[in-house]
């Protein structure tokens, strides 16, 4: 066996080699682009519970587990069997549903037999809505395609490969983590793994609608702007958009491949967080039909201001992860999310950073039904592997998913390409590439990242200097004055500069206590602290002339290995103004009054 780490390297690339041949040999198609809107599909489930087998040195993939196979005699040497490993949930990650498996990363092999017969769907796919981190995916022990990127949707055609009656499918996902990886080896949360979001058979005709984009003109509200495509289009098909409520029904023609661009007057009420309102969109061609919720709605900056349907917003936020509250875990479904949503909104919240990457899409389509204003995010966190080009194409490949997913919601405004990066030449190139990449995806959002580099430009001033901000939209911040950079009292009469003239989001603040620690207001790890760091946060930002939003951190309490004070911090992040088990703490009351008060004085939403 390989010994040193960069033969372990060649080997994976070799044995992913060999993967990729036997995919070709097998003729399954490449992965195609990702199918919109799954929501508005015939879908058959695959979750439930799992056949699963935790295969710490990934012997299986020579052992070639996907196969499945039962000794044929008692000759026959088989040395692994799914029927008689334990269960996991899907979806679900495997590291809450097992105390055994809480510090687990490497690679588990899923595997779930299903009864399929073909209907007059023409064609049949598979798809996940997230595996943590990279997944093989194997049906009836043949290899149909890989996936990296722990936080995105992806989906294989199984056409050729489906049978009537009995199928099976295994899935090898690995959540360790590597150099190249996006993350890459360091987070401050937990690396849950698993298949972690739902797992789905998929019906579409020979033609279908793979992807659409039907929002506003950028710059002129007055008008519906988008493009569809179809895929499987070998001519021109007639496509028609209606929009029933706002008497809206346009017919355009595909050109060869299914593609068209569309662009139409349209008379809408604007979606916003005072009035979130979504259309009923119906999509028809080539004998496909997807409808969808649609909210419409501008946003732009000018200067230092955001503008939310022409007019200037202030943000209301609050960080989050991708958490669940009480049971913990990785969250995923729409109860989970609207736990955390719903304490967003007690919180007089009209705007929230999903932190660190995509979060799942129920909870971005409860925004749009609530009217949060989202920040989604892609995970590249802290240092990563910035010359390498595939490190690269990784991120650009979890942002085109992320925008390909969410690209219809009116709640997400803003694609974060980043978090606290380091400031060197590799990066702003890296970033600068994932940047334009983003835009390409979609032009018609803000581009943002959440920065750290800061200057002292005297004693009481402090300048955002990052040179990756001249290329943003709008400069996020994320300042831990009080506690990792000084005193509370080092906020008093701190002045922020910028500089560039842009909207400014103080994307992280925040001081960690456990629910119902208190002490004296400059004890560290008591309520009393925190409450005090917020109160005089909120005295300090209001002054900034440019600040347009904030997103404190955090909304709730969250695992992280890199958080061992016992007794204290227990392997959680206590930043929380909600600790897990729901229980609020004293500094959500003063953030929630801050937000009262706002939202009743300044005339926007
Ligand atoms: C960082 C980082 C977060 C982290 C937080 C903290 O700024 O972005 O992911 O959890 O600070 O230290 O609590």
């Amino acid at each position: 066996m390989a010994s040193s780490h960069c033969e372990r390297k060649t080997m994976k690339r070799v044995v992913a080699l060999l993967f990729v041949a036997a995919t070709l040999a097998s003729a399954a198609p490449s992965a195609p682009r990702l199918i919109a809107n799954l929501h508005a599909r015939t879908t058959i489930s695959l979750n439930g519970t799992w056949r699963v087998i935790i295969d710490p040195y990934e012997t299986g993939l020579g052992a070639r587990y996907y196969e499945n196979r039962k000794p044929k005699d008692k000759q026959d040497l088989v040395e692994y069997d799914f029927d008689s490993t334990g269960t996991l949930d899907v979806p679900g990650d495997w590291n809450s549903q097992r105390e055994t498996l809480l510090f687990y990363e490497g690679p588990v092999w899923y595997e779930r037999s299903f009864s399929y017969n073909r209907t007059a769907a023409a064609r049949t796919f598979l798809y996940f809505g997230a595996a943590n981190y990279h997944a093989r995916v194997y049906l009836n022990g043949k290899p149909v395609g890989e996936h990296e990127g722990g936080f995105t949707p992806f989906n294989f055609e199984i056409s050729n490969d489906v049978r009537d009656g009995d199928n099976f499918v295994v899935v090898e996902v690995n959540n360790a983590r590597r150099g190249d990886s996006v993350p890459a080896l360091n987070t401050d949360w937990w690396n849950y793994g698993g298949l972690t979001r739902d797992v789905s058979i998929v019906e579409v005709p020979a033609v279908f609608i793979q992807d659409y984009f039907v929002q506003l003109a950028k710059g002129s509200p007055g008008d519906i702007a988008g493009w569809v495509k179809l895929n499987g289009a070998t001519q021109p098909e007639q496509l028609t958009i209606e929009i029933p409520e706002a008497s809206i029904r346009q017919r355009v023609t595909t050109d060869m491949n299914g593609y068209a661009e569309v662009k139409f007057a349209a008379t809408l009420q604007f979606w916003s967080p005072e009035n979130p309102k979504l259309y009923r969109v119906v999509l028809s061609a080539g004998g496909d039909r997807v409808e969808d919720q649609i909210g419409f709605r501008t946003i732009e900056t000018r200067g230092s201001k955001i503008l939310l349907n022409g007019k200037p917003i202030f943000l209301r936020g609050i960080s989050m992860h991708e958490e669940a509250a009480f049971r913990g875990g990785r969250a995923f479904s729409a109860e989970d999310d609207a736990v955390l949503l719903g304490w967003a909104r007690e919180l007089g919240c009209n705007f929230v950073r999903l932190a660190h990457y995509p979060h799942n899409e129920a909870m971005i389509r409860l925004a749009d039904q609530m009217g949060l204003l989202v920040w989604e995010e892609i995970p590249v966190y802290w240092d990563i592997d910035w010359k390498n080009s595939a490190t690269l194409q990784t991120a650009d490949e979890q942002m085109r998913d992320l925008v390909a997913r969410d690209h219809n919601r009116a709640a997400a405004i803003f694609w974060s390409i980043g978090n606290e990066t380091p400031v060197n030449p590799a990066r702003l190139e890296f970033m600068k590439q994932v940047l334009s990449y983003t835009r390409e995806q979609d032009s018609t959002r803000l581009v943002t990242a959440a920065m750290n580099h800061t200057d002292k430009i005297g004693p009481n001033a402090r300048l955002l200097n990052d040179p990756l901000g001249e290329f943003l939209d709008v400069l996020g911040l994320n300042e831990y004055i009080g506690w990792y950079d000084g005193p509370i009292a080092a906020t008093d009469g701190l002045q922020w500069k910028t500089a560039y003239d842009k909207p400014l989001v103080v994307s992280e603040f925040g001081a960690e206590t456990p629910f119902g620690a208190h002490g004296s207001a400059d004890s560290r790890w008591t309520e009393e602290y925190q409450t005090s760091l917020y109160q005089h946060q909120i005295a300090m930002l209001r002054k900034i002339p440019s600040l347009a939003g904030m997103s404190p951190w955090v909304l709730m309490d969250f695992r992280s290995p890199r958080r061992p004070l016992t007794g204290i911090q227990d392997f959680y992040n206590r930043k929380g103004l909600i600790s897990d088990r729901g229980q609020r703490k004293q500094a959500f009351y003063t953030l929630q009054k801050f937000y009262r008060e706002i939202a009743a004085t300044v005339s926007d939403y």
